[in-house]
């Protein structure tokens, strides 16, 4: 069985939407110091494969807006729990140029392991769809070798997968969601104000969970 690696159930059941059997893994994983979600995401995936020695996927997501460079992109968790979600919004807003728009994207990368080496694709290790990715904004530096950007990696391969969705920082509203949705507005809504199936219908993990759902179903 495929496991995800999570103790958050609203990431589970939207992980079922885009897969039959999944089930949730209990598991720490070391988050490695680096610009890149791929390569946090890979290097848990490889630890969390020899822990459990069963298919797994690890996700790893961020915040990445475009007047502060990309800020706090990996760094969202712990700016979260520091600065807070209206702080990076008055920071936001402080550092915008004049004419500067407020946009910025949510970035999600899923990192998949069974230890198996992907004769099936044409690559390795892959981004999922590095067009898209590139078209969507800021890259995550992740290398297309086997180590999925993770340079200090060894171990068996990890295949990577990538959603993103853009939108604009906003003075906070509505009360659903979690973490940063308050201040992140997708068509007029921020991702707070939006019902749960309204929010994985266009959400970055579930752009990344559906790429990766339909790769895991052609490779089974
Ligand atoms: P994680 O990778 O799921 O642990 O998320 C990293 C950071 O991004 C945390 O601060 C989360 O609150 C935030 N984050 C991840 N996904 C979302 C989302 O869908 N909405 C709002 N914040 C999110």
């Amino acid at each position: 069985m495929l496991r995800y690696v999570t103790t958050n159930e609203g990431k589970i059941a939207e992980a079922r939407e885009y897969l039959d059997d999944v089930s949730a893994l209990d598991f720490d994983c070391t988050e490695i110091q680096s610009d890149s979600l791929g390569a946090i995401a890979a290097r848990g995936a490889r630890e969390a494969h020899a822990h459990a020695d069963e298919p797994v996927i690890v996700d790893d997501a961020g915040l990445f807006v475009d007047a502060l460079s990309g800020f706090p992109g990996p760094y969202s968790s712990y700016v979260e729990d520091t600065v807070g979600i209206e702080g990076v919004g008055r920071l936001a807003e402080r550092e915008r140029d004049e004419g500067q728009d407020d946009r910025a994207v949510f970035r999600c990368v899923i990192a998949f392991c069974d230890g198996e080496e992907f004769a099936a694709s044409p690559d390795p290790v892959d981004r999922g769809d590095r067009v898209s990715a590139a078209a969507t904004g800021p890259t995550d530096g992740e290398a297309g070798d086997d180590n999925g950007g993770d340079s200090d990696a060894s171990g068996p391969p990890v295949k990577l997968f990538e959603g993103a969705v853009r939108g604009r920082i906003v003075e906070p509203r509505g009360d659903g969601g979690f973490g940063y949705d308050p201040i992140f507005e997708h068509d007029g809504t921020t991702l707070a104000e939006m019902s749960t199936a309204e929010k994985n219908a266009i959400s970055h993990r579930g752009r990344a969970l559906a790429k990766f759902g339909e790769w895991y179903h052609e490779r089974k």
